[in-house]
């Protein structure tokens, strides 16, 4: 390797900087993929190869890589006010402003918004909210939580326990919470010969039953549950899942958290996922994008049960006592203020059903490749399955790493995509994606299988 002072970016990387979610050792062998610079749906390499963001980053950059509006208002409020906290009755007015506009557009019956910086702390603190509001209602026994196998809810201690993927645990002593971890809505795989989504689904309820009965239902305070699976692999619930898994929960007192960290803000073709599936959240964590990730910012947001019994706990407790310095920081508050409006003035939502068409029919085109064995969609996020054998849904070994090869392969037809576990490839593009833009997408994946299969035969 060179000397210090002669070392590239790349070097430079490879010899000081730690990688999430990495293989490290493949790291000092390959190096990093550096993004330079962004425009539109598109990012740039260092040495100016032109990418179509196909995973929005981490389906997050849901405005695209050069909107001025919210560069600017992050400039004015951090040349105005650079940081308040909201701790001990302090505020600042985009926080303030911000959480009367979340709770102006949640779904169901939110009415309080609790600002932080990630989606794993907004996850984390619905669990504490969840364990606080039982604490406070007098059911101190209503502390396991129920997630699913498959989910994705972050890293941090609690959400990373919540989290149902074993690369997540695996090193890391996780779970570390009392967690149960139900079955996974995936039809194509938990799916019986022959179930129908709607038989499907009752049997995931009655499963979803049992998993709360063998442990006790006076000890389970929550389900929660992302509307569309993210990371696990974009999962598409199969419909009448969330009503008849509501049916179970209000039966049991157990209250539903619906993780909207990838799903908030129109990606499913509403605001929310919880209006896609007819879920009435008693929490919603958001993040992502949120503010479109110009600046990291989060929230949980609370329906007025939960929002009563804190006010009667903090009065006994003599407070509310969790907080981060930068929850609600002004200037991440400004740019996801700014996002809503922009979000509002140009109608995503109605924008992300007019190109979801040209989505949804683009991947189940692929789906007559002799490579994938499944598809699915809902707005603007989607994954297919790659298989062996479509006839039998053999998949490759897994240390084929076959989607890796074709998430390689797109980035060489200039396409960004995401492998995701079974073999999946994951598509999220940011929300202001043209049907031409899907076209070229779709384009530069159909030519990445085609690789694939060449080097596999
Ligand atoms: C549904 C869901 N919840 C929580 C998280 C964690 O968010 P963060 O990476 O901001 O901590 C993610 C991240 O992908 C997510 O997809």
């Amino acid at each position: 390797m060179s000397t210090a002072a002669s070392l590239s970016l790349a070097e430079k990387d490879q010899r000081y900087a730690l990688h999430p979610f990495t293989n490290l050792s493949a790291h000092e062998q390959n190096g990093p993929f550096i993004i330079s610079r962004g425009e539109g749906i598109y990012v740039f390499d260092e040495q100016d190869n032109r990418y179509i963001e196909g995973m929005s980053g981490l389906w997050c950059t849901s405005l695209g890589y050069n909107e001025k509006r919210l560069i600017n208002a992050a400039t004015r409020q951090l040349e105005k006010m650079p940081f308040t906290h909201m701790f001990t009755h302090r505020s600042n007015e985009p926080a303030i402003e911000l959480s009367e506009k979340l709770v102006s557009i949640a779904p169901g019956d939110i009415t309080r918004a609790f600002l932080v910086n990630s989606g794993s702390e907004a996850v984390d603190m619905a669990i504490k909210m969840v364990w606080f509001y039982h604490n406070a209602i007098g059911k101190p026994n209503k502390k396991k939580i129920i997630s699913r196998k498959r989910a994705y809810h972050g890293v941090t201690i609690a959400s990373g326990s919540l989290t149902g993927l074993p690369y997540v645990h695996d090193g890391f002593d996780l779970p570390a919470i009392p967690v149960i971890h139900t079955e996974t809505p995936y039809l194509y795989r938990v799916g019986e010969t022959d179930e129908t989504e709607a038989d499907f689904a009752t049997r995931l309820a009655a499963t979803l039953e049992a998993d709360i009965l063998a442990a006790d239902p006076d000890t389970i305070g929550a389900f929660i549950a992302e509307p569309v699976m993210g990371a696990g692999g974009a999962i598409v619930p199969p419909e009448t899942y969330f009503d008849k898994i509501q049916a179970v929960l209000k039966k049991y007192d157990i209250l539903f958290i619906a993780d909207e960290v990838i799903c908030g803000f129109a990606r499913t073709g509403n605001m929310w996922g919880s209006q896609t599936y007819n879920i009435n959240p008693d929490i919603v964590t958001c993040a992502k994008q949120l503010s479109s990730s110009y600046l990291p910012i989060g929230a949980v947001l609370i329906n007025q049960k939960l929002y009563d019994a804190f006010v009667t706990g903090s009065d006994q407790l003599g407070m509310f006592g969790s907080g981060n310095t930068y929850g609600g920081h002004p200037a991440s508050a400004a740019v996801a203020l700014e996002t809503l409006n922009i979000y509002e003035e140009r109608n995503i939502v109605q924008h992300v059903r007019d190109r979801s068409g040209r989505f949804g029919e683009r991947i189940d085109a692929l789906s007559n490749h002799s490579l994938v064995g499944h598809s699915r969609h809902v707005g603007l996020i989607g994954a297919i399955e790659i298989v062996k054998d479509k006839s039998t849904k053999e998949q490759y070994p897994v240390g084929d790493k076959t989607a890796a090869k074709v998430m390689a392969a797109a980035k060489n037809h200039g396409v960004i995509v995401r492998a995701v576990p079974g073999d999946g490839i994951a598509f999220c593009p940011p929300l202001i994606i043209s049907d031409e833009q899907i076209d070229d997408m779709f384009d530069g994946i159909q030519a990445a299988l085609d690789d694939v299969r060449r080097e596999l035969s």
